[in-house]
């Protein structure tokens, strides 16, 4: 490969209305980052993006635990990235590094406190490090233990049981001893949850009423609730928790790309005659418990106790055809992309 000479970027050209699309985004070549590096910064040529669905909320001018994506600025997103200069002893030439580079080939990083680049155990692979050992997996970890205080005999339902959160935080369950139901679109993505994810059973959301089949499927009550979809999804688990049962609000993608949002839920006094509760969480407050966490999760891949799938797309140019399938159900697994023209 010739060497480049332009660093390609996906700028936010507009702010999304309602559903994002393709042209909500422009391509754009800037010059190469200056290659004179402050103290403690490093420059990084990215291998390959990881897609969040929260990547949607930061397009939105709205204040949140993140400030939004400026108009005319790279988009926000994980990549893993080789260090090609640096000017910080933490970060070595060379070494692999994980971080919120953004959608373009190089990017300049300094410490950032708890955005500061994650450095990756040699043998670790780009998507493993984007994916089973990344945010999506911790999220899932620290959202069913330490936000849920699962307890071993629970009655677990899981919403976006198949993607990247929700297949873990099925299967961190699961291994607590948990029954665990999962929620998923289409058969084939149920097939994985009880066949490879080891699900109890399984609810699809495509094809089936979710609260009827809650109706059969746990008559008892839920009695912990991890939910990544929010909408009519969480108002059908919220009206079928169990006593002192534990919501735990992880995500809300079903809504993301609503103009205004939607009303409801509309049964909360079913929390009250339940004696219930509903909590929302951000990883990053649980920083602490993540090389615990870390340890536990690549114990349990290397010992084949947890499986995982990787989308991976390929090309630059495909970066934001790929973030869309977040929000069609097209990523089968974490989403993720391959950038042409790297190692
Ligand atoms: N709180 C935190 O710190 C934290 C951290 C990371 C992620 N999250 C949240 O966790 C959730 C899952 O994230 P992820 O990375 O694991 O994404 P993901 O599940 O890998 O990808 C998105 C999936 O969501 C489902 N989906 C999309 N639109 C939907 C809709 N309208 N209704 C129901 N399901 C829909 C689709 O699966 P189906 O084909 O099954 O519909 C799709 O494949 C997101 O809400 C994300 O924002 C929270």
């Amino acid at each position: 490969m010739p060497p480049q000479t332009v660093n390609r970027q996906w700028l936010l050209a507009r702010r999304p209305e309602g559903q994002v699309v393709v042209d909500d985004f422009r391509r754009y070549d800037a010059p190469l980052p200056r290659p004179d590096l402050a103290a403690g910064e490093i420059l990084v040529r990215n291998l390959m993006f990881g897609f969040d669905p929260a990547q949607r909320g930061w397009m939105d001018d709205v204040a949140s635990y993140m400030p939004p994506i400026g108009i005319d600025e790279p988009v926000r997103g994980s990549a893993v990235a080789r260090v090609i200069a640096s000017a910080n002893p933490a970060y070595p030439e060379g070494a692999m590094v994980r971080g919120l580079f953004g959608w373009q080939d190089f990017a300049v990083a300094a410490r950032a406190g708890e955005a500061d680049p994650v450095p990756i155990a040699p043998g670790v692979a780009p998507e493993e490090a984007l994916g089973v050992l990344g945010a999506a997996s911790l999220t899932a970890y620290v959202g069913m233990l330490d936000v849920g205080r699962l307890g071993a005999g629970d009655c677990v339902l899981v919403s976006g049981a198949a993607g990247a959160v929700g297949s873990i935080a099925v299967q961190v369950a699961r291994l607590h001893g948990a029954r665990v139901i999962g929620i998923a679109g289409g058969p084939e993505k149920c097939r994985w949850l009880i066949e490879d994810y080891g699900a109890d059973a399984v609810i699809d959301y495509h094809n089936e009423d979710i609260r009827a089949r809650l109706r059969t499927l746990a008559p008892g009550g839920i009695d912990l609730f991890f939910d990544n979809v929010g909408g009519a999804t969480l108002e059908a688990g919220i009206a079928h928790i169990g006593r002192f049962g534990r919501i735990i609000l992880c995500g809300a993608i079903a809504g993301y790309n609503d103009e205004r949002p939607a009303p409801g839920p509309r049964n909360l006094m079913r929390l009250i005659s339940q004696r219930a509760e509903m909590r929302g969480f951000i990883l990053l407050d649980h920083l602490d418990r993540v090389p615990m966490a870390m340890n536990q999760l690549g114990q349990w891949v290397r010992g084949g106790d947890i499986r995982y799938r990787a989308d991976i797309q390929y090309g630059f140019e495909a970066v934001p055809e790929t973030f869309l399938r977040l929000f069609s159900g097209a990523s089968q697994g974490k989403q993720l992309l391959r950038i042409d023209g790297t190692e």
